[in-house]
């Protein structure tokens, strides 16, 4: 039995060292220590040797088992290393033509190309840019925006609230901003009058989806405060935008509506080019599609933030810029821009 070890040993030991790929090596420890592999085998002859020889034969077997195993992996390591060092010395001779088949250019996102131009057309009359948080209070969301808690103008946006008990904060009072227009309070209190800036990011809301209307949808936000500031400020700021980004043929509406933080308010809406005004599944049968919300600033508001409107009057608008960009290039579903399609988006190169 002793011999018959050796044996194994030296030829395995041969066999390792002749191996040229992983492969072979595969193959060598199979053959030793697979199903039916000698090394795996040869315990079963072991019940038929005397106790003295198998006292020596045991320890001799485990120190071959080993010393074949630990071989076998130090094979498999030289021959990797080899593979290495030819990989790193080959050349790869690249065929132009095929390369540039391949290619494909970037290109930003059509809202976000929209924005870019946005935020262009009212850096020329002086809007800075300002940011808010996307996750932030009732307070700045709600509250000091003519909101308290139990408002029911709350439900005009559907909120989607975070989980703070864990955060030792109060239910109900942080949540995910529904409108850029949680960045109104802040601007007063931070900057020096008179105002004037854009706030542009996303928003979120616990949507009933359809193809007007996303759960996380972008906006943008004007707030211009200054001494005699009027909605014929608004009226002309209103068309300025929609004309700049539609083109000059654009037809816009201002109609009143409710939002307990102007007085008074509008909405603002652009004639829907899918049905030219005769009602269509894309603007929900009205002709029209909402593109802003609006108005002057309510003076409770300014007092919020520590401006007295008794010398300062302000106007604010929130735009959705997928909407704007749905009657910019002809889009019947909002949920196209986010659906990571890139038949779609390779269209607005
Ligand atoms: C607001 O969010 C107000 N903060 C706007 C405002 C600002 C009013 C300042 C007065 C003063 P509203 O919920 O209507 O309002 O949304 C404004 C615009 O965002 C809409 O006109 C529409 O163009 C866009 N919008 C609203 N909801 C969605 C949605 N779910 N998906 C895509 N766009 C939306």
């Amino acid at each position: 039995m002793e011999q018959k070890i050796f044996q194994i040993q030296k030829d395995y030991l041969e066999k390792i060292g002749k191996a040229q790929n992983l492969r072979q090596l595969d193959e060598i420890f199979l053959a030793l220590f697979g199903k039916k592999g000698e090394i795996t085998l040869l315990p079963k002859q072991f019940p038929g040797l005397e106790e003295n020889e198998l006292r020596k034969i045991g320890p001799l077997f485990n120190q071959v088992k080993q010393k074949l195993e630990i071989e076998i992996e130090i094979a498999r390591e030289k021959v990797r290393e080899e593979n290495y060092k030819t990989l790193t010395s080959e050349r790869f001779e690249a065929q132009p033509e095929r390369l540039q088949a391949k290619i494909r250019k970037g290109h930003l996102h059509p809202v976000t190309q929209l924005l870019h131009e946005t935020v262009n057309l009212f850096s020329k009359l002086g809007f800075e840019q300002f940011d808010a948080p996307h996750i932030d209070t009732d307070e700045y969301n709600f509250e000091l925006l003519n909101m308290p808690e139990g408002h029911p103008a709350r439900d005009l946006w559907d909120t989607l609230y975070i989980d703070s008990k864990k955060y030792g904060i109060q239910p109900g009072k942080l949540l995910l901003r529904t409108h850029t227009s949680n960045g109104q309070i802040r601007a007063m209190r931070q900057l020096k009058l008179p105002i004037r800036v854009m706030i542009i990011d996303r928003c979120f809301r616990y949507e009933n989806l359809d193809v007007r209307h996303e759960h996380t949808l972008e906006q943008f936000e004007i707030v211009y405060i200054d001494k005699n500031v009027s909605m014929a400020n608004l009226q002309y700021l209103s068309e300025y935008f929609f004309k700049g980004i539609l083109g000059q043929d654009i037809k816009a509406r201002l109609r009143p509506k409710y939002y307990p933080f102007v007085e008074p308010g509008a909405g603002v809406d652009g004639l829907c080019i899918f049905c030219k005004g005769k009602g269509c599944d894309v603007c929900g049968k009205t002709g029209w599609l909402e593109l802003a919300g609006a108005g002057m600033i309510h003076p409770q508001v300014l007092k919020n933030g520590g401006i007295d409107p008794n010398e300062y009057s302000g106007i604010a608008w929130g735009v959705g810029p997928e909407r704007m960009a749905m009657l910019r290039y002809g889009i019947e579903d909002i949920r196209l821009f986010k659906s990571g399609d890139l038949k779609f988006l390779e269209q607005f190169i």
